[in-house]
């Protein structure tokens, strides 16, 4: 695409957030500059009447679903910021929908043979229509020659040009965001581009995907809290993924919790279970356990599906998650202030007690209570919200982790609304914390784990943060919806982005 192109393209994302009421947003009024002030008056002419509905983040959803796959990758890597942006913009933000209208038949029939470089009839008995369809691909049901039922994921055709415009227009606009809007500069706009092409051109490879279910099928063997559908390698090609169709009903479904002999709370505990022992234990984890991956069996079978996206943690990482979850299941908060420091999350200058006394504010109202009133995740999010106060500096995988956990608590407990989510953990933090940390070998591994933590996280705070560690700007911090200015002003020039994808297209 030349230049010219793109930037049409830019225009048309400009006037698809402008129409949103999403790229200086109404609510936000208060904190701009008079030029800036100016701008968004002028821009609120070109509103339409959907910009009156909703709030910023779900306008700024509705805007992104139209833009196309970059755009959504976009939105959804945004949502999961809710240190900068504020809880309810990520929430609302984490709604948008990847959902499109299937490409026909015929067309996924030839794409499939040139997928895998043969006809289907020498791999297939029978091939049916899509089931579901998203922007990068779409899903179809099928019987193998064997007799095994099957799900078959197909690429959209020529995806891959599309990806490679919608990422110039996205370059071009984080790069136009740089050099006019400097207060965007911290949140490293080109940086975070780049983070967002790479993981939609990830997931343009279902070789990828497919062995991401492979090892997650594995690793969720080991304790058959969850299982992963098999992959049919044979029917696997960078562009389409066969694998065996996941028995039960997806959680989406009415029917799903509706089946005789369903033990709601085991299966409960086995989700919650098989998220912790896979992020603990193998330090690999689903990282999108939402309720359409999540297939249900009487008794208690869960089986999860679309390995999209896989999160991982380093030992030091998963050491600190066991040690801070035990910490508070044991109520000894100077431990975890401890673990906070050893790790080398909050700098040394800091006083390990004032730490402990802040863990204690998050700690005490969740053990006060009923423990299955209390979210998990909502403990994480507040501990990384006090961090905040002590400089402590987020690893990306960690919040990853932190969204996936307040997704699963979230299906947990729509599942068994009584749910207790402490006592469903206990039995894999012990474990971990009994195999890891023998008391004769403890103090002598942490230590040295914890200063091998230090030099690695030292290294990685001299990485560009987009990737890694994306900065509350300073007095985002204390003005409350401050970060979503920063944000706004960020959008302003990559708005008048992405576009026109349907617009000029
Ligand atoms: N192994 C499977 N068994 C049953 N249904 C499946 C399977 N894989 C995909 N599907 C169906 O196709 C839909 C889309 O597949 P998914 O892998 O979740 O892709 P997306 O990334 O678009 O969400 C799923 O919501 C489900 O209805
Ligand atoms: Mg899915």
């Amino acid at each position: 695409m030349s230049g010219p192109a793109a930037f049409g393209r830019l225009i048309g994302a400009g006037w698809m957030l402008a129409r949103n009421d999403a790229l200086l947003p109404r609510e936000l009024d208060a904190l701009y500059p008079p030029p800036i002030a100016a701008l968004s008056g002028a821009l609120r002419l070109f509103a339409g009447p959907q910009a009156k509905v909703g709030r910023p983040g779900e306008r700024l959803a509705r805007a992104l679903e139209k833009l196309g796959p970059v755009a959504i990758k976009l939105g959804q890597l945004l949502s999961t910021r809710a240190d900068i942006f504020g809880r309810e913009f990520a929430e609302d933000l984490a709604r948008l929908k990847d959902r499109l209208a299937p490409f026909p038949q015929e067309v996924a029939r030839k794409e499939l043979e040139l997928a895998l470089g043969r006809p289907l009839e020498t791999l297939f008995a029978s091939f049916g229509p899509p089931v579901a369809a998203a922007s990068l691909a779409q899903a179809h049901e099928a019987v193998l020659l064997d007799g095994r039922r099957v799900a078959v994921k197909i690429l959209r055709p020529r995806i891959g040009r599309r990806v490679a415009q919608d990422a110039e227009v996205l370059m071009l606009a984080a790069r136009l965001t740089e050099r006019l809007a400097p207060a965007a500069r911290r949140l490293e706009p080109t940086g975070f581009a780049r983070t967002v092409i790479r993981a939609t051109e990830l997931e343009l490879d279902l070789r990828l995907e497919a062995a991401g279910a492979d090892e997650l099928g594995e690793v969720m063997a080991e304790d058959g809290y969850m299982r992963a559908p098999k992959v049919v390698w044979d029917g696997v090609g960078k562009r389409a993924l066969t694998m065996e169709w996941a028995q039960g009903k997806p959680l989406s479904s009415e029917a799903a919790l509706t089946q005789p002999g369903l033990d709601r709370r085991q299966l409960a505990d086995n989700l919650i279970r098989a998220f912790l022992s896979q992020a603990l234990d193998r330090g690999v984890f689903h990282a999108d356990l939402h309720e359409g991956n999540l297939f249900v069996a009487a008794p208690a079978q869960i089986t999860a599906i679309d390995f999209g996206i896989i999160g991982r943690l380093g030992a030091p990482e998963r050491r600190y998650l066991a040690e801070i979850l035990w910490g508070f299941l044991q109520r000894d908060y100077e431990r975890v202030a401890q673990v906070h420091f050893d790790a080398g999350y909050v700098p040394a200058r800091h006083s390990v007690a004032e730490f402990a006394q802040a863990l204690r504010a998050v700690g005490e109202p969740v053990f006060g209570r009923a423990a299955s009133e209390v979210p998990m995740s909502r403990v994480l999010t507040q501990l990384f919200e006090i961090t905040a106060l002590f400089d402590m500096r987020l690893r990306t995988e960690l919040v990853l982790l932190q969204k996936t956990m307040m997704a699963v608590e979230g299906v947990a407990r729509r599942i068994d609304p009584e749910h207790d989510i402490w006592s469903a953990a206990e039995p894999v933090v012990r474990r971990w914390i009994a195999r890891e940390l023998s008391p004769a070998t403890r103090i002598r591994r942490l230590a040295g784990e914890a200063e091998l933590a230090v030099r690695n996280l030292a290294k990685l705070t001299a990485v560009p943060p987009a990737e890694v560690i994306v900065e509350t700007p300073p007095d985002a911090r204390r003005r409350g919806g401050g970060g979503f200015l920063w944000f706004a002003l960020g959008v302003l020039t990559s708005g008048l982005a992405f576009l026109a994808g349907a617009w000029l297209a």
